[in-house]
């Protein structure tokens, strides 16, 4: 019987090494230890031996089952921690074509613009403010002495919304509302720029689209000069372009600015480009906002910043800079 023992051991041994599924060891259990089992079953059988052969039998037997039952759970634990990294496997997420992309992003030439035209003005002493893109009348045109009968609203070509009464809401077509947001909120002296996104109804064609940006400038303090917007507007022309061009005011007409110019500056070939609009803030835009005429001066001045990045880098069409065409983005 100690053979019979030998063989049934030997059997379960590798029943268990074998084993794929924990279902093929839970076989095992009723196959091999269960009470009809292949070992379960020659204790049964113990008491047909004689007396003196009983004790070792026994022992064997017990031996046998003690082997088995630690052979099935050192296999247990193996094929759960297979079925674990089996899990694993199959609920990885294959993420090599995000991380392998070789080719990295970098600011669109407006926003480079538009944070070189910060860096300058900052290196100036003036701080930044910004403002909504949707407006209402009041800001975009009533504050800015540009009543509703007012003629030079017409040449904004606004866009507006359908929110509350008829042209009441508007996509703001100028950062000039921002001024007015400004000299309500922080008290004098203020030296301040404003650079955003403006919108025109707008046909877009090589120099115009119906979405660009703007940056505006507004200095208010005592005792403020038309000297010092063409000193400022020359100090930055240098600081942005270079040591070599130069600036020029030209009479023009805003509604917000009196007196009011067109500024240029002087390519070092001596061709001029034409940059935006300045002025002295209208006694009308200040009182509009709060602040007494008599007391306080300033001046402002706006230009586009997409020319700017247009002029810096030669690009002949706007629209090639809003066409996201990564052959063309990725020059600059
Ligand atoms: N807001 C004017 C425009 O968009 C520019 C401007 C700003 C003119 C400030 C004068 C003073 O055309």
């Amino acid at each position: 019987m100690i053979e019979e023992v030998r063989h049934a051991h030997e059997a379960a041994l590798e029943q268990v090494a074998t084993a794929l599924t924990l279902a093929d060891l839970r076989a095992v259990d009723s196959e091999v230890l269960a009470k009809s089992g292949t070992l379960g079953s020659l204790k049964s059988r113990l008491g047909s031996l004689a007396i003196e052969h009983r004790k070792t039998v026994g022992q064997a037997i017990n031996q046998a089952i003690e082997a088995v039952e630690s052979a099935a759970d050192e296999r247990r634990r193996e094929l759960s921690a297979a079925a674990l990294q089996g899990r694993i496997a199959a609920e990885r997420l294959d993420l090599t074509e995000i991380t392998a992309r070789p080719r990295r992003g970098h600011e669109h030439l407006a926003i480079q613009a538009w944070e070189r035209l910060e860096d300058v003005f900052v290196g100036l002493g003036f701080q930044i403010a910004e403002g909504p893109e949707l407006e209402t009348d009041f800001y975009n045109f009533e504050a800015l002495n540009m009543p509703r009968s007012h003629p030079a609203r017409s040449g904004f070509d606004t866009l507006f919304t359908d929110y509350n009464e008829d042209g009441t809401v508007l996509l703001r077509t100028h950062t000039s509302p921002v001024q007015i947001r400004v000299m309500q909120t922080v008290e004098p002296p203020i030296y301040m720029i404003m650079p955003g996104r403006v919108f025109r109804r707008d046909t877009p064609d090589a120099t115009h689209m119906p979405v660009f940006h703007q940056l505006e400038g507004l200095v208010i303090d005592r005792s403020i000069t038309m000297a010092h917007l063409a000193g400022t507007i020359d100090a930055f022309t240098k600081a942005f372009f270079g040591g070599d061009f130069t600036s020029r005011l030209r009479p023009n007409y805003f509604p917000f600015t009196e007196p009011s110019a067109e500024f240029d500056i002087q390519r070092p070939d001596g061709t001029w480009i034409e940059l935006g609009g300045c002025g002295m803030v209208h006694p009308n835009v200040l009182s509009a906002a709060g602040l007494d005429p008599e007391e306080w001066s300033g001046f402002a001045f706006g230009f586009g910043i997409d020319r700017m990045a247009r002029e810096r880098h030669g690009v002949d069409d706007i629209r090639d800079m809003y066409s996201n065409d990564v052959r063309f983005i990725k020059q600059f």
